[in-house]
């Protein structure tokens, strides 16, 4: 192995003081248990690189239950404990820190889940993904904060590599595949040339995962800064087909992502925003395949189906001169995230100003007569009422009437007309 690396400093700089204090007493409870603790995983990826985390993966060589009864007893996080399958998570303030025991894995069959065993800590670290996360660091007294790096991690991250371990990564567990144009477009890293072949050669193996993991690997993708480099790259790579035939990472996107940030400023665009706009381009049978294959929720299905629909109606919101009413009759029945997602994918400056306006104002528009009002002048309950309140609803809308007087002259008019 090459020279030895201490991360004790970055250690201190990048963890709460608290939480430092705390993994020292569970690496001593351990270590009196002949135990050893270690960090692994993602965290030590992120320590290197000096990005922040808030994700700690901590792992013993032996039963995990015992220092988590000392997690338990001396902070104030909320902590669960799986007796099961002997690993235990603590949550305190925004941190999330899991332990769990040493163990290796292996995969009965491609895309299956893996069988999980004690094991030493190379075959852990071995077990995962990418050399840049098959790193730990040791938290005993003793050798607190040396690197742990069997596998060139290190080197991997200096030259912003995204590298397998073994060529059967990507058959063991295809999410992998995405998992690495994600490392890499967050990263700005690239996938080693080996890599990128194994890449390729085990692509059709995507379709051996089950929809609730690649979903799972969406919505994980979907929480990225810039997604849409995510979905470029799969293009590139003819990924993007594999998740759905006729989904296209492009300029296009890119750019409706950018809005769509813009939009939904100070937080992060939510899914129903993102989605619908990376599934503009399908028809309304890819969308259903889509839907199913990927068990997508019931309220995001609907807003991705309302999206689809909409924007084959839409050609009429095109009109420079179309009445406010028009505008709402085409709309209302739409989710505001369908609406807010086909604004956004339009490219008639007219369309997006006329649902900008009817999601701004239109929508909340209402007559000041209720359905009470007109029973009390005489009207039977019925469709009657709310024919007339429709009415009104678009005659307030289109500027034919703006008080409550106004609106009671209409009516006593159109009853007129009507008997
Ligand atoms: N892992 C893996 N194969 C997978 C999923 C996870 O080998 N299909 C391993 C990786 O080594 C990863 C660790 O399990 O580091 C924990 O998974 P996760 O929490 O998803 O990874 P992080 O590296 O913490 O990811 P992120 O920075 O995206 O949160």
């Amino acid at each position: 192995m090459s020279e030895n690396i201490n991360l004790t400093g970055k250690i201190n700089e990048r963890l709460p003081a608290e939480l430092v204090r705390l993994i020292e007493a569970i690496g001593a409870i351990a270590s009196h248990q002949d135990q050893h603790l270690y960090l692994i995983g993602g965290a030590v990826r992120d320590l290197l690189l000096e990005r922040e985390t808030f994700d700690l993966d901590l792992a013993v060589d032996g039963d995990a239950i015992a220092p988590a009864q000392l997690l338990a007893n001396t902070t104030q996080g909320r902590l669960t404990v799986h007796t099961r399958f002997k690993t235990a998570n603590l949550r305190w303030k925004e941190w999330r820190i899991d332990l769990a025991a040493i163990r290796s894995e292996t995969y009965d069959r491609p895309g299956a889940l893996p069988k999980v065993k004690p094991g030493s800590l190379a075959d852990d670290l071995f077990r995962r993904d990418f050399t840049i996360n098959a790193m730990a660091v040791q938290l005993s007294p003793g050798r607190y904060g040396d690197l742990i790096d069997p596998y060139g991690g290190r080197e991997d991250l200096e030259q912003g590599l995204i590298h397998v371990l073994h060529d059967k990564s990507f058959a063991d567990d295809a999410t992998r595949i995405w998992r690495a144009l994600r490392y890499e477009q967050r990263l700005g890293f690239r996938l080693e040339p080996a890599t990128l072949e194994l890449l390729n050669r085990d692509i059709a193996m995507l379709d051996t995962i089950s929809g609730d993991r690649i979903r799972h690997e969406l919505e994980l993708i979907l929480r990225e800064p810039y997604p849409e480099k995510v979905f470029l790259r799969a293009d590139e790579l003819q990924v993007l087909p594999r998740l759905q035939p006729g989904l296209k990472g492009n300029n296009w996107l890119s750019e409706r992502f950018e809005q769509a940030r813009q939009v939904s400023s100070p937080t992060p665009p939510p899914a129903s925003l993102y989605l619908p706009l990376l599934t503009y381009t399908l028809t309304a049978e890819q969308v259903e395949q889509m839907i199913a294959r990927l068990k997508l929720p019931k309220s995001l299905s609907q807003t991705l189906r309302g999206t689809c629909e909409l924007k084959s109606e839409i050609a009429s919101l095109a009109a420079p001169d179309i009445k406010p009413s028009h505008i709402y009759d085409l709309l209302h029945s739409y989710s505001p995230a369908a609406i807010t997602a086909v604004s956004l994918a339009v490219d008639s400056p007219e369309t997006s100003r006329n649902i900008r306006q009817y999601l701004a104002r239109l929508r909340y528009i209402k007559p000041a007569l209720t359905g009470e009002d007109l029973k009390s002048t005489g009207l039977a309950p019925g469709p009657r009422i709310s024919d007339i309140l429709t009415r009104l609803r678009a005659a307030r809308m289109d500027g034919e009437v703006t008080n409550r007087a106004g609106e009671e002259k209409l009516v006593r008019e159109w009853l007129r007309k009507d008997t």
